[in-house]
C-alpha cells in the first residue's frame, strides 16, 4: 500500500514554448526596450515603469503590457491587476478605444463642490468637445484655491470653463515650475547644519528622542502616534531599517504637503535625515502623489543638489510616484505600491514598525511631521510652532493623515 512512485513534474507538465498569456507582439517589444533603457526592471518599479508607458503613449495598450511584462519578467496577469487598480493608468484592452489625448480632471470633493465644481464639470463636458475627456475626479491638493482642475499634468486653481478652454487650446498641459528655496539658499541660510550636528556626535541621540517626545509632535490621521515615540520604537528594531515618507494623502486640507513643498523642499529633507539619523535608517523611499507633478519636479532637481554635494553621508533615497490611489494615502497601503503592487491594505499584526517595506522594520511619516523636525529640535520642545491654532501640545498647524 505504501508503494509510492515518484514522477518527476517536467515528465508530466511540459515546458511552454512562451510564457504564460497573449503572444507579445514585436513591435511593442522593441517600443518598451526603447523606452525603458537602462531604467530598472525589479518587479518593484513596476509601478514606476507603467508610468513610463502611461506618459510615453498616453494609454496602457494590451501589447505593451505584455511587452512590459516579458521585459520585467512578471506575469501578465500581474502587470494587469497593478495596471488596473490605480486611476491614473489608461488600460486599453484590443479593439477597445484609445482615450482621448488630453484629459482634463475636475475635482468633485468637498471644497471643490462648495465653490461650484459640478457646474463646472458639467459646463466642460459639453463645451470642450469630443477630442477632450472631462472626468470627475477626488481632491488633487489644491483645496485652498477651489475649484480646481487639471489639464493633463497642469493642475491650477480658481478654474473657470474660460480659464480650462484657454488651457487646453493652448496646449498648456504640463506643471509649471514652483520657486523653491533652493538647496545653495537653504545651506547659505544654516540648513543641513542641525544634520551635520547630529552626524558629529555634536546633538547626542538621548537629547534628541527626548526633546522630540517633549514637543509632542504626533500625526492626527486618527492614531496620532507621538513622533518621538515612534522613533524609538523603529530603533528599537533589529537593522536593516527603512522609512517611508507619505506624500500621498489626498482629502481637503491635505494640500498643506503640496504647501511647504513648493515653497522649503529641503527643511523637510533635513527633517528625514535627522530621522533617519536617530533611528538608524539605511534607505528611505519618498512616495508622491501623483498629482503633484510640479512638486515631483522639484524634488527631483533638489535631490539631485543634495546627493551631488551632501553635507555628509546619505542614506539611499528613492522618489517614488503615486498613480491615483486614495487608498494609498494608508501607510500599509503605501508600503505594497512602493513594492510595485496594488495598493491595499495589509492586516496588522505585524505593525509596519516591525515589517514593513521589503519586510524589514519601517518608519513611516507623512511629509509634514518631518518638516517640523528642524523647528523642534533648534528651537526645543517649547519654542516650536509645530502646535495648533489654539496652541494644543503635539499638533501640527494643519491637520495630517498619518504620523
Ligand atoms: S477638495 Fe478640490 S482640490 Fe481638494
Amino acid at each position: 500500500m505504501n508503494d509510492r512512485v515518484a514522477i518527476p513534474l517536467s515528465s508530466i507538465r511540459k515546458a511552454r514554448p512562451h510564457p504564460k498569456g497573449r503572444a507579445v507582439d514585436a513591435a511593442a517589444r522593441a517600443e518598451i526596450e526603447s523606452l525603458l533603457g537602462s531604467a530598472p526592471r525589479a518587479p518593484e518599479y513596476l509601478i514606476e515603469n507603467l508610468h513610463r508607458v502611461q506618459d510615453r503613449f498616453g494609454q496602457l495598450s494590451a501589447a505593451h503590457l505584455a511587452a512590459l511584462a516579458e521585459a520585467m519578467k512578471l506575469s501578465q496577469a500581474e502587470v494587469f491587476e497593478v495596471a488596473t487598480f490605480y486611476h491614473h493608468f489608461d488600460v486599453v484592452k484590443e479593439g477597445e478605444e484609445a482615450p482621448a489625448k488630453v484629459t482634463v480632471r475636475v475635482c468633485d470633493t468637498l471644497s471643490c463642490q462648495m465653490a461650484g465644481s459640478v457646474g463646472l464639470l458639467d459646463r466642460l463636458r459639453t463645451t470642450l468637445g469630443a477630442n477632450v475627456r472631462v472626468v470627475a475626479a477626488p481632491c488633487i491638493g489644491r483645496c485652498e484655491e477651489a475649484p480646481a482642475v487639471s489639464v493633463g499634468q497642469n493642475a491650477f486653481g480658481g478654474a473657470t470653463a474660460e480659464k480650462v478652454a484657454t488651457m487646453v487650446k493652448e496646449g498648456l498641459v504640463k506643471a509649471p515650475k514652483t520657486n523653491p528655496i533652493g538647496y545653495a539658499r537653504y545651506r547659505e541660510e544654516g540648513g543641513y547644519k542641525l544634520w551635520q550636528a547630529c552626524l558629529a556626535g555634536e546633538r547626542d541621540l538621548e537629547s534628541v528622542l527626548k526633546t522630540m517626545e517633549d514637543a509632542g509632535l504626533r500625526g492626527l490621521g486618527g492614531a496620532g502616534f507621538p513622533t518621538g515615540r515612534k522613533w524609538r520604537i523603529v530603533r528599537g528594531e533589529a537593522g536593516p531599517r527603512h522609512m517611508a515618507v507619505n506624500i500621498d494623502e489626498g482629502e481637503p486640507g491635505t494640500f498643506k504637503d503640496r504647501y511647504y513643498l513648493e515653497r522649503d523642499p529641503h527643511r523637510f529633507l533635513e527633517g528625514m535625515l535627522v530621522a533617519a539619523w536617530a533611528v538608524g535608517i539605511e534607505r528611505i523611499w519618498i512616495y508622491l502623489r501623483d498629482e503633484y507633478h510640479g512638486c515631483r519636479e522639484t524634488l527631483e532637481k533638489e535631490l539631485a543638489l543634495l546627493k551631488a554635494d551632501a553635507p555628509g553621508p546619505l542614506p539611499q533615497i528613492e522618489l517614488r510616484r503615486g498613480a491615483g490611489a486614495y487608498i494609498c494615502g494608508e501607510e500599509s497601503a503605501m508600503i505594497e505600491s512602493i513594492e510595485g503592487k496594488r495598493g491595499m491594505p495589509r492586516l496588522r499584526p505585524p505593525y509596519v514598525a516591525q515589517v514593513g517595506l521589503f519586510g524589514r522594520p519601517t518608519l513611516e511619516h507623512n511629509f509634514e511631521t518631518l518638516f517640523w523636525v528642524r523647528e523642534i529640535l533648534e528651537k526645543g520642545a517649547g519654542g516650536s510652532r509645530a502646535r495648533g491654532a489654539t496652541g494644543a501640545r503635539g499638533f501640527a498647524p494643519s491637520a495630517s493623515r498619518a504620523g
